[in-house]
């Protein structure tokens, strides 16, 4: 079943494609898996305090509009899993090497390609509705030295894509995904998603509170906290940004 990308609603120009989808969504109007796609954002926003820097008419930037009225508040995280496996799907389709950075950057190899933000409407337990916005860089030679370690899809395949027909096809990987999680095969979503997950069950050094630890990520739980095992054994759970990893 279809539901991402079933109305696109494209823009030349905007200050933010998440902006946009949260004034719709605000107005209790919009159908459930509207994307909200623009050529260029003025003000395009990232995680954290973070702006998203993307050159005009080069990349994908959109923001897709959920109504997830089955999946339980406390499952959110089963959704970041869904979106970014999607995304991963899609690159992976093209050439192997693409991984998920926990929580959600898209990356080839140690290089970052993508990433998602997203919030949620709660309505009693369950999620009423979700804004995804998904920046992917497709078609951008020249980066900001100031990003770390920024790379597009065309600096790998060393080919230029057309921009409708990729959003397309990151759509149906999309939907595939999505149809995962209503039909609850939650289990699945998760040993793929850690399939793809960087630095899982592999022994790595992380950084949390001005501390270095070497630890193995054992996976992330329903609230989206990783869960890192130590030497001695104990296992870990930590939110976004409470630990860093390469
Ligand atoms: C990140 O910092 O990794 C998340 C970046 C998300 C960027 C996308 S681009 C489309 C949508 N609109 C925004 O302003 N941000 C998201």
């Amino acid at each position: 079943m279809n539901h991402i990308g079933n109305y696109i609603i494209e823009y030349h120009e905007v200050e933010s494609t998440n902006i946009i989808a949260h004034e719709m969504v605000t107005s209790g109007k919009f159908k459930h898996g509207t994307v909200v796609w623009a050529h260029h954002q003025t003000n395009g926003r990232g995680q954290g305090n973070n702006t998203w820097q993307s050159k005009p008419g080069k990349n994908l930037t959109f923001s897709i509009l959920l109504k997830p009225g089955f999946l339980p508040a406390g499952n959110q995280f089963l959704l970041t899993k869904s979106i970014s496996l999607g995304i991963c799907d899609y690159l992976s389709a093209w050439i192997p090497g693409f991984q998920i950075k926990w929580p959600n950057d898209l990356c080839f190899q140690t290089r970052k390609i993508g990433g998602v933000l997203m919030t949620h409407m709660v309505s009693g337990s369950y999620l009423a509705a979700s804004v995804i916005g998904i920046g992917l860089n497709i078609n951008q030679t020249d980066f900001d030295p100031h990003l770390p370690n920024p790379v597009s899809l065309i600096g790998i395949l060393n080919r230029e894509l057309v921009l409708q027909e990729e959003l397309k096809s990151l759509c149906n990987r999309l939907n595939a995904r999505y149809n995962q999680l209503m039909a609850k095969e939650w289990r699945k979503l998760d040993q793929d998603y850690c399939a793809v997950l960087r630095g899982f069950h592999q022994w790595s050094e992380f950084f949390t509170k001005g501390q270095l630890f070497e630890g193995m990520i054992e996976g992330v739980d329903n609230f989206g906290r990783l869960l890192v095992k130590t030497r001695s054994g104990e296992v870990n759970a930590f939110n976004h940004r409470e630990v860093e990893y390469l």
